[in-house]
């Protein structure tokens, strides 16, 4: 089978840096164009990224001397990975999607446009079929997909099994997020170290909103927004990579703790959407007093599954559990590959 030819757009960044890693050895996919701002155009991936490569193993070799280019659309390439800064994504990744590219994005830019599939292959696979509605709308060849925020895609695929098993009708939530979902370089060290920043710009919204449209039923054309009451309060802790949510939930129906252990385990994809970069198991349960945490667990399953302990009874909802997951991994590149792979079982690449 020949393989896909790739373009990660903001190749340089935290997001970027990580797809170009997670893609050396991929089955389906083999990455044929570097881009970035026109401050990194012109250089090899290695000069460019110089000493703001972040992934804790070596720049991959078959990236190190490609030449980095503009985010233009002439790029030598069938789909395109997006990592860009969001200042910048929507324009550039529209010129991509008119000039007939599939992107898959990162950024939140078009993630709540009504005609943009905001997915998680385990939970909404079927809103690809958007793609349709959106090219016909916008006229466009090519398209755009995206993967939500980092900390909901961990919220959601945690409350996936509560969602299908009892029902859920309420989510208050608390996150300690990791430096690195801040991009490069990020917060000041002299801001967070021996600190907590209880905000992060737009986040509570993320969250709170974009997990209705992602539980959301698709119609002909449109997405039916599940009606998910969420409250969300964000902080920024000084841990280097893994996103950490403290979650409590109100649910349809009275359950025991043991039932919803076993809705967590026994949650697994649906065979036909076994993708190469899916998580065996895309909630593992931890039972043990002190875990989930960052230092020990958020690199199971690859860093693709959301690591879940300490449920017990809620005195206000009705259960409260610990919710851990990479962000740079399951909360961005490694979604946006699970995303395009996606894509090609269904026909739409490839
Ligand atoms: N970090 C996370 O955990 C995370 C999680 C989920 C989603 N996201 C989203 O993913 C995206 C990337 O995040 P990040 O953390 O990787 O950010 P980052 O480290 O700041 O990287 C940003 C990238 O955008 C490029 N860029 C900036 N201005 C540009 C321009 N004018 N034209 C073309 N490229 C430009 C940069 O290229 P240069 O190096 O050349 O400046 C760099 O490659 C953002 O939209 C972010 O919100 C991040």
């Amino acid at each position: 089978m020949s393989k896909i030819s790739v373009g990660i757009l903001g190749a340089t960044g935290m997001v970027g840096q990580t797809i170009v890693s997670l893609l050396g050895k991929h089955p389906w996919f083999e990455v044929t164009e570097l881009a970035a701002s026109d401050k990194s155009a012109g250089s090899t991936y290695e000069e460019a990224v110089g000493t703001r490569w972040n992934v804790s193993h070596s720049m991959p070799d078959y990236a190190r001397d490609m030449v980095v280019k503009e985010c233009k659309p002439d790029l030598d390439c069938d789909l395109v990975l997006s990592a860009l800064d969001s200042s910048v994504a929507s324009e550039i990744e529209e010129s991509f999607a008119g000039a007939g590219y599939a992107v898959s994005s990162n950024a939140k830019n078009h993630r709540m446009d009504n005609d943009v599939p905001l997915l998680i292959p385990e939970i909404n696979a079927d809103h690809v079929d958007l793609i349709k509605t959106q090219q016909k709308r916008r006229g466009w060849k090519g398209f755009i997909v995206t993967d939500p925020n980092c900390s909901t895609i961990h919220m959601c695929l945690a409350l996936k099994p509560l969602f299908d098993s009892f029902g859920l009708e309420k989510v208050m939530v608390t996150t300690m997020q990791a430096l690195s979902g801040a991009g490069y370089p990020g917060v000041s060290s002299m801001d967070i170290i021996d600190n907590l920043i209880p905000f992060i710009r737009d986040e509570e919204d993320k969250v709170e909103i974009e997990p209705s449209k992602i539980f959301g039923t698709l119609s002909k054309s449109n997405i039916k927004f599940a009606d998910l009451p969420i409250s969300a309060q964000c902080n920024r802790v000084a841990v280097r990579h893994g996103h950490t949510e403290c979650v409590s939930v109100k649910l349809s129906k009275k359950v025991d703790k043991k039932d919803i252990i076993s809705a967590f385990e026994n949650f697994k994809p649906n065979k036909s959407l076994k993708l190469p970069s899916s998580p065996e198991h895309p909630v593992v349960y931890l039972d043990s007093d002190n875990r989930p945490q960052p230092k020990l667990d958020v690199g199971l399953e690859n860093g693709m599954a959301s690591i879940v302990g300490r449920l017990r009874p809620c005195n206000i909802l009705d259960y409260k559990f610990v919710v851990l997951g990479h962000n740079l991994i399951r909360g961005a590149a490694g979604a946006a590959i699970l995303n395009a792979e996606l894509l090609k079982s269904r026909g739409f690449i490839g």
